[in-house]
């Protein structure tokens, strides 16, 4: 019976891996739709993709989270006038928490946007329509990340220069690998004392 309990303790070791990776799990369909249709703007006026950045990601993940509990109005989101933005005291942590800092972030673009359901369309719309396009049609962004909570969205661009960069100098274990990290080894640890 050694075989068998082998070969199901590596079938559970596959099916647990599929599932650490289906896109189900993440839940990312609106921050996609808007990326394909940021990506088609680009590519009609002849620029090239947008490549993703896990920590450009991290950061508007965790914009958004400080947005999700304001409500959608003309002095916030994609029709802000410039300079009135809703400003963070406690923006250099959300930096850290995303191992990032104001000298690799600095001439990024980070751009949030409130819309009620989030409905594609209109999200779409409210980037390539509105002041953000400015930065959306500009060759100096080379990388993007997208995060959203409740009716908010946030497009954070990145640069090809080191000042943009939103890359750390040691490259940082992200969360994610973390915790899928921990779910294997927990994982692991059951199926060795079930099968074992
Ligand atoms: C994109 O490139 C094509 C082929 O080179 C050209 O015909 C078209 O006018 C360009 N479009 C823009 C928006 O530059
Ligand atoms: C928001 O809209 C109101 C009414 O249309 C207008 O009076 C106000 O100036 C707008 N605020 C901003 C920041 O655009
Ligand atoms: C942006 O979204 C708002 C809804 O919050 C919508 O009323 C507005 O028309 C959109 N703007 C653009 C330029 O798409
Ligand atoms: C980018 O958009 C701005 C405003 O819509 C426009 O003035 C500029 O010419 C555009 N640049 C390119 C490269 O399309
Ligand atoms: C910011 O991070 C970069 C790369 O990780 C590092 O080289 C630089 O010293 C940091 N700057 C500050 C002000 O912490």
């Amino acid at each position: 019976m050694a075989f068998s309990k082998l070969s199901l303790f590596f079938s559970l070791l596959l099916l647990s891996f599929l599932f650490i990776n289906s896109p189900v799990f993440c839940g990312t369909d609106e921050k996609d739709n808007l990326l394909k249709g940021i990506n088609s703007y680009r590519a009609s006026l002849n620029l090239t993709s947008l490549t993703k950045n896990d920590n450009a990601a991290c950061l508007a993940d965790e914009l958004a989270d400080q947005f999700k509990n304001q409500p959608c109005t003309n002095s916030t989101g994609a029709n802000t006038v410039p300079g009135t933005e809703p400003q963070f005291a406690d923006y250099p942590n959300l930096l850290g928490k995303c191992h990032l800092n104001v000298s690799i972030t600095r001439d990024g673009a980070v751009m949030p946007a409130c819309v009620p359901n989030l409905v594609p369309d209109l999200v779409l719309t409210n980037f390539t329509q509105s002041q953000y396009s400015d930065n959306l049609n500009d060759t100096k962004y080379t990388g993007v990340g997208i995060g959203s909570h409740g009716d908010w969205i946030v497009v954070v661009l990145t640069t090809g220069t080191p000042e943009g960069s939103y890359a750390p100098a040691t490259s940082a274990t992200s969360v994610v690998t973390e915790i899928s990290l921990m779910y294997h080894l927990l994982f692991l640890l059951v199926a060795a004392f079930y099968l074992l």
